[in-house]
């Protein structure tokens, strides 16, 4: 794993409290070619799980504070990891929100369930989020390594595979950044030809946000995160660069957008 990515590389895991964000930093910690990650989230000092895993990383592990729908918090985020490490190799935006009570967050079964607020935050955080994030931290790219910005989508935010209906907000919002994670592959293929833009499918995985839904998936279908996070990485030290702006599901296919 990782043997793609130069030795001494840099990762920083967006969304690592909890599911396949945290997943991503234990397994990041444990690659050798890694020597650092940079772990955010909204509230570092609640992230038990991360604060046991910096404990143990001896100063492989910074954890800083980013809310994806607070644009400041995202640059000082960039600042308080400047101050850490300069570069970056591989950052995976992981923050992502399908259902949430004390939100009024619900993914919508028909029209009338459509709720405005509701769209607006599946959006801040599913889609505008991960672009803020290229824009504060594009400068830790400024280097001629290879680099991967690799954000988790879902295969719901296909609309050429989209036969179900339902979940407006989160189908809508997840196809709006496979569509910024496109574009920005394409100004970064002019500016930034070391990194590859990708997102990422990682099929149904057991967090806590497919938990109210796991009834209906199969057996043999539900992904443990070590699992998720395992294939992943693997789609991710095999993107070329000619696979940047695409959209891979975690066995390494394409997925129609
Ligand atoms: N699990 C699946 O079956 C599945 C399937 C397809 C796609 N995905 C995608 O995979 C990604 C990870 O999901 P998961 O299953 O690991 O979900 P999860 O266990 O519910 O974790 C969601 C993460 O997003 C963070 N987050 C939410 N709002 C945020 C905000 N405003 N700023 C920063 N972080 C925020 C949460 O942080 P807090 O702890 O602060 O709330 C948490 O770390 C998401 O993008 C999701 O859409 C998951």
């Amino acid at each position: 794993m990782f043997d793609s990515f130069v030795p001494e590389s840099n990762v920083l895991i967006q969304g690592a409290s909890r599911g396949i964000g945290l997943e991503f930093v234990r397994q990041c910690l444990a690659a050798p070619r890694v020597a650092r990650v940079v772990a955010t989230c909204r509230v570092p000092a609640a992230a038990a799980e991360l604060q046991e895993l910096a404990k143990a990383a001896r100063g492989r592990l910074h954890l800083v504070a980013l809310d994806v729908t607070d644009e400041a918090s995202i640059a000082a985020a960039a600042a308080a990891t400047h101050a850490y490490v300069g570069s970056l190799h591989l950052l995976v935006n992981c923050a992502g929100v399908l259902h949430d009570a004390g939100l009024g967050l619900a993914p919508e079964k028909r029209l009338a369930d459509v709720d405005s607020a509701a769209l607006v935050r599946s959006f801040s955080v599913n889609a505008v989020g991960p672009l803020l994030v290229a824009r504060h931290f594009e400068r830790f790219f400024a280097h001629r390594d290879r680099a991967v910005f690799a954000s988790i989508s879902a295969k719901v935010g296909s609309i050429g595979d989209n036969r179900l209906g339902g979940w407006y907000a989160y189908r809508a919002s997840k196809a709006a950044q496979n569509m910024f994670t496109r574009t920005l592959a394409v100004e970064w293929g002019r500016s930034h030809r070391n990194v590859t833009c990708a997102a990422l499918h990682p099929g149904t995985t057991d967090t806590d946000l497919s938990r109210p839904f796991q009834a209906g998936v199969p057996a043999g279908k539900l992904f443990s995160v070590q699992r998720t996070v395992t294939q992943l990485l693997g789609v991710i030290d095999r993107l070329r660069p000619e696979d940047s702006g695409q959209f891979f599901g975690w066995d390494g296919e394409r997925i129609p957008w």
